[in-house]
């Protein structure tokens, strides 16, 4: 395939020749050119080095097109420059192609190394909030000792019917307020076990008395949400997971209280799937478009390079 610009090339410098030679005829009607009488395109396509200039015309040499006539010694000189010349280049060229090929599957592996690293940095992260619940819709006042935030999460752990005392845990704090939302309470357990407990206890903050809950909830119209202590990334994650649920009316999406993944279930019968990325969604329901990827990345940003044929350097 690479040979037909050259066949092509070929017959323009034949018809070339023909043109330049019927010109010399005119004026130089008895010059002898005893090898030249046939310059049809199926003799310009003798290969290279099979013809030499003194085949052609032993008169005539390069610096003699200065006359203003185009000799065949010159054109053959020109062909055969043009012709390495393009070997050269064609020769670079798929040296800079392979490079080319290699760079981008380089770049692809990187892509995918870094994702690995991102999730486990993840994992690791979430491995050291096992012990971590979160609460919202929780009333408190730091200033208030009756309504510390210690003692508020022990009331409505009681509430629920999971005995916690303030030996049990290490640690309650109010976190930053998300934009819109109220301030949730971060609580850390000694034993992550307890704080299980209190998870899956979490339904039975439906059943808390009316007059306890005017004293617990910030917003006594509104139930309390008890949480497991996700990653950033992957509470984004989730929220991607939420709205493609909703979206598609697939049956369910939610964490994982011991692991802390996310889970996701199509239609009620199934087994749920652990959602791990973005493009864990997407491999789902391939209708779903992502304004931004957690722990994957998108298709369009991977250099095309599968090709197992493609990528053979070998030969
Ligand atoms: C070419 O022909 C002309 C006359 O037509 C003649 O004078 C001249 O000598 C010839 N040249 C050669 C090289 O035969
Ligand atoms: C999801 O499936 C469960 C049963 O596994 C069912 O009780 C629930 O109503 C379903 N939810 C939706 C939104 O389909």
């Amino acid at each position: 395939m690479i040979l037909s610009p050259l066949i092509v090339f070929c017959a323009i410098l034949a018809l070339l020749y023909t043109m330049a030679n019927r010109g010399g005829r005119s004026s130089k009607p008895n010059q002898s050119r005893p090898n030249t009488r046939s310059t049809d395109k199926k003799e310009a396509l003798i290969p290279q080095g099979a013809l030499s200039s003194q085949d052609f015309d032993s008169n005539s040499s390069p610096s003699d097109s200065t006359s203003g006539e185009l000799t065949m010694g010159a054109l053959l000189h020109m062909f055969n420059q043009l012709q390495s010349s393009f070997k050269a280049l064609h020769d670079e060229f798929t040296e800079l192609k392979g490079v080319n090929k290699l760079l981008q599957k380089t770049a692809n592996d990187q892509h995918r190394d870094i994702i690995r690293l991102h999730q486990e940095l993840d994992d690791l992260q979430q491995y050291g909030r096992r012990e971590n619940v979160c609460f919202s819709n929780v009333k408190f006042d730091e200033r208030d000792p009756t309504l510390s935030p210690m003692n508020q999460v022990i009331t409505l752990c009681d509430g629920i019917g999971v005995e916690v005392t303030e030996s049990d845990l290490v640690d309650v704090h109010p976190l930053p307020a998300r934009k819109g939302m109220a301030k949730r309470i971060i609580a850390r357990f000694k034993d992550r076990k307890l704080g299980q407990k209190v998870l899956t206890s979490r339904k039975n903050t439906k059943h808390i008395d009316p007059a306890k809950k005017k004293k617990l909830a910030a917003d006594p119209a509104r139930g309390f949400g008890i949480q497991p202590n996700i990653t950033p990334a992957r509470s984004a994650l989730l929220s991607q997971a939420k709205t493609l649920v909703n979206q598609q009316g697939f049956n369910a999406t939610w964490v994982d209280i011991k692991t802390g993944a996310i889970l996701f279930k199509r239609r009620p019968g199934d087994r749920p799937a652990v959602i791990r990325s973005t493009g864990d969604l997407v491999a789902i329901c391939s209708d779903f478009v992502p304004n931004e990827h957690f722990f994957s990345v998108c298709k369009d940003d991977l250099f095309d390079v599968f090709n197992p044929r493609d990528n053979d350097f070998s030969g």
